[in-house]
């Protein structure tokens, strides 16, 4: 028998992270030729993930230009996956989350009548707008996709309310498969800061910010909270690897550049970045795979958006929502830094995304669509 040539589309860091181990896992199948397409929507931060993971694509379409606009990426991902599923023949394309490679990976897998498989299917916030453009593309990939690896039973039950019951697999989130890889007790680290900072002494603050619908005044007024709970904790060495874009780093810099407790650094490696994960004592946050790799990792997060996709950890009492306005952001930093009892009350290690099998669910579960396998079990969090 022929095997199935399933190809992996990504792009940017958050998806290459959370494929890697998909990837592999497929390639280790006797059934499956494993393709990897990258369209490189980011350059130097999919590269690095690459590197960690040992991965190499069969396809790039290096895509990234500095300041990029979505209909940029969109167009430019479409067009080079012309060439890309022309010449490797994929029977099945994989797509991930909600960015715009995922959106256009998708969409040029309809384009050509390949059937597409969405990872991370099933999240949702009903607001159009927020997060932008994510809310959008992932609704858009539901409508094109064939099968739909769900995280969680919740994410399930989304797709269920807008009439997508067939294809559907709740699987744990692939990032836990990722972080079972690359978090190590004896995990040394190799960035200068990281090395110096004293994780016994000091309460080390792992921030990151990003969103588009953060630009503007919102991304000041949350830089402009960062720069003063650094100022009025000075047992607080707050780190922010900033992200590459010209938009945030600017930002970043004018609030946060020359604060003695507070280190700028250059976009971590993802074995950095979950080794310290590990190590800190407080997340705050607008991404969303933090929002799912903390919780695992027992670390509480505060979430620097107006809502969140990803209720679980909410739920489970490890994340809450400080929104967008300052005084917030700081009440409720300060009473994490300065409260034990409602610190204990978050920090404590729950697992709602996943158990570390989901891609071996996935893999098992595009095998069973093609009649190459038994079903797999649904993943439920204990
Ligand atoms: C994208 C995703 C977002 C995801 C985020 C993860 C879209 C629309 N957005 O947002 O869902 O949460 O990635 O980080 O798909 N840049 C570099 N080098 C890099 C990466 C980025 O220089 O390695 C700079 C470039 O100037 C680029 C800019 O950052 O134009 C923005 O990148 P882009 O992918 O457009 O948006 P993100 O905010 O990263
Ligand atoms: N990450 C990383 N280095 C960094 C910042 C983040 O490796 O400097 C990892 C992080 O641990 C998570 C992923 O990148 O696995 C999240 O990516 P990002 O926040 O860019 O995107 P989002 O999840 O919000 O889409």
């Amino acid at each position: 028998m022929e095997k199935l040539r399933i190809m992996s589309v990504f792009g940017t860091r958050p998806e290459a992270i959370k494929m890697a181990p998909l990837v592999k896992e497929l390639a280790g199948r006797a059934e499956i030729e494993a393709i990897c397409c990258v369209t490189a929507q980011h350059r130097q931060m999919l590269d690095s993930v690459m590197n960690v993971f040992s991965l190499k694509a069969d396809w790039d379409l290096d895509i990234m230009t500095p300041k990029q606009t979505l209909s940029t990426i969109t167009s430019k991902c479409l067009i080079g996956m012309d060439g890309a599923v022309d010449a490797l023949k994929p029977d099945m394309i994989l797509v991930h989350g909600d960015t715009s490679t995922t959106f256009a990976g998708a969409l040029s897998a309809f384009y050509h009548k390949v059937k597409v498989g969405h990872v991370e299917a099933g999240l949702r916030t009903y607001d159009k707008y927020s997060p932008y453009p994510e809310e959008m593309n992932r609704k858009l990939v539901t409508a094109i996709a064939d099968l739909y690896f769900c995280p969680t039973e919740n994410n399930r039950r989304n797709l269920a309310q807008e009439g997508v019951t067939e294809g559907v697999f709740v699987t744990g989130n692939t990032v836990i498969d990722a972080l079972k890889t690359t978090v190590r007790k004896d995990f040394v680290f190799t960035t200068d800061i990281l090395k110096q900072l004293s994780y016994e002494e000091k309460k080390i603050v792992l921030v990151t910010c990003h969103r588009r619908e953060n630009y503007g005044q919102t991304m000041e007024d949350i830089m402009s909270a960062l720069a003063e709970i650094a100022r009025s904790h000075s047992d607080v060495e707050l780190v922010y690897p900033v992200h590459l874009s010209p938009v945030v780093q600017e930002c970043a810099k004018r609030y946060l550049g020359g604060i003695a407790n507070v280190h700028l650094t250059a976009p971590l490696d993802a074995g950095e970045m979950h080794n310290l994960m590990a190590r800190c004592y407080l997340v705050l946050t607008d991404s969303g795979g933090l929002q799912e790799e903390a919780p695992a990792l027992g670390k509480p997060v505060l979430v620097l958006r107006r809502e969140t996709e990803r209720p679980e950890a909410v739920e489970a009492g490890t994340v809450k929502l400080a929104g967008v306005v300052k005084e917030d952001i700081l009440s409720m930093t300060h009473q994490l830094l300065t409260d034990d009892k409602a610190y204990a009350a978050m920090a404590h290690a729950v697992n709602p995304y996943g158990d570390g099998k989901a891609c071996e669910r996935i893999a098992d579960a595009i095998l069973w669509h093609y009649g190459r396998g038994g079903k797999p079990e649904d993943f439920t969090a204990q």
